[in-house]
């Protein structure tokens, strides 16, 4: 099939490996790729350099000091947030997954399954800080991951090999009931094109923690920077939706924003029926001041993500909104 115009002019990813020689002044380039593969390619040694951070981590944690530790997260792993995210994931598995033994996680781009030794790692530093939380057996996990990727579907399970992984990358494969779903990033924009379809994922989930972007009036329709187009969905329909559930949502409140120069709002949510999104909120206030006082003195801003206020604590979407001046109907 051609290609329209616009498709040939769309702006599309990269991925170059090369040698440059100062003293030559010249540079080789030796492989080249574009697209998906150079996406994957770039994301797998990304996300397969955290996973193997973590486990060091992991093997570290008994005999290094709290600075030696803290120092080795941030200058090993790519994201500044990413034990604050695994934090928030491992209270939601001990919450909605309490008394199931085989307690379901669901991720859409769930790329290498990298969460599972972040949380790993995570565990076992709340362990050593002697803080309490909502206890969970990671290895008990039934871990399902849906992703376009088949590369990354093909080596999750493998990288794995004590945890049971399932992945899949057809999204009519979803099952009716998992107790945490989590999406972080632009994946649920790529993934969700409507309010009924997002909330029919949410639906099949005890306490979801996602972050998302909505229009303040009409949808957007847009592609971005990495070329793939995505639908920013309107913020009425998607409130009276949240309603209509009768369940909870609640934003980050210093990592949820109001952008009036695009028109959308961005959250950072956990959604689910109101009494788990009530201890959700309760159990990540309580641990993360512990943290805190166990970490005093120490280097902890990037592990405990308290840059800019991010893990403030938490409010109510209608609360967010009205502090922001966002007339809701
Ligand atoms: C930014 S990463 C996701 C976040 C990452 N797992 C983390 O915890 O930081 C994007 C992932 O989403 C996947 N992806 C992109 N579009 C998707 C779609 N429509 N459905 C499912 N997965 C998608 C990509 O292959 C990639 O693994």
């Amino acid at each position: 099939m051609s290609r329209t115009v616009a498709e040939e002019n769309a702006a599309f990813s990269y991925l170059e490996f090369g040698a440059i020689d100062p003293v030559a002044g010249s540079k080789t380039v030796w492989d080249f790729r574009t697209g998906e593969t150079a996406y994957d390619w770039f994301m797998l040694a990304r996300y397969a350099n955290d996973l193997a951070a973590y486990q060091r981590l992991c093997s570290h944690l008994s005999d290094s000091d709290l600075d030696t530790l803290i120092s080795e997260y941030d200058s090993m792993i790519h994201h500044p947030d990413d034990f604050s995210v695994n934090l928030g994931k491992l209270l939601a598995l001990g919450i909605a997954g309490a008394g199931q033994p085989r307690p379901c996680f669901f991720e859409i781009g769930q790329t290498l399954f990298g969460c599972v030794d972040g949380m790993e790692f995570c565990k076992a530093l709340l362990e050593r800080l002697d803080i309490s939380f909502p206890k969970i057996d990671l290895h008990q996990v039934q871990w399902t991951g849906l992703d376009i990727s088949p590369l990354f579907n093909q080596l999750a399970p493998l990288l794995h090999p004590g945890h049971t992984i399932t992945t899949f990358d057809d999204p009519g494969k979803l099952a009716s009931r998992y107790d945490v779903f989590f999406a972080k990033g632009v994946t649920l924009l790529y993934a969700v094109r409507s309010v009924a379809a997002l909330f029919d994922l949410l639906g099949r989930c005890q306490l979801s923690l996602f972050d998302y972007s909505l229009s303040l009036e009409e949808e957007q329709h847009v592609v971005i920077g990495t070329g793939k187009p995505v639908v920013y969905l309107a913020l009425a329909p998607f409130l009276a939706a949240c309603r209509a559930s009768g369940k909870s949502l609640y934003l980050k409140r210093g990592n949820s924003r109001l952008d009036r120069t695009t028109g959308r709002v961005w959250l950072d949510a956990v959604y689910g029926a109101p009494e788990l999104c009530r201890q959700f909120v309760e159990h990540d206030q309580r641990v993360r001041s512990a943290m805190r006082i166990g970490l005093l003195d120490l280097p902890g801003e990037r592990l405990l993500d308290t840059v800019g206020n991010r893990n403030s604590g938490w409010m109510t979407v209608e609360m967010f909104l009205s502090e922001q001046g966002v007339k809701t109907p």
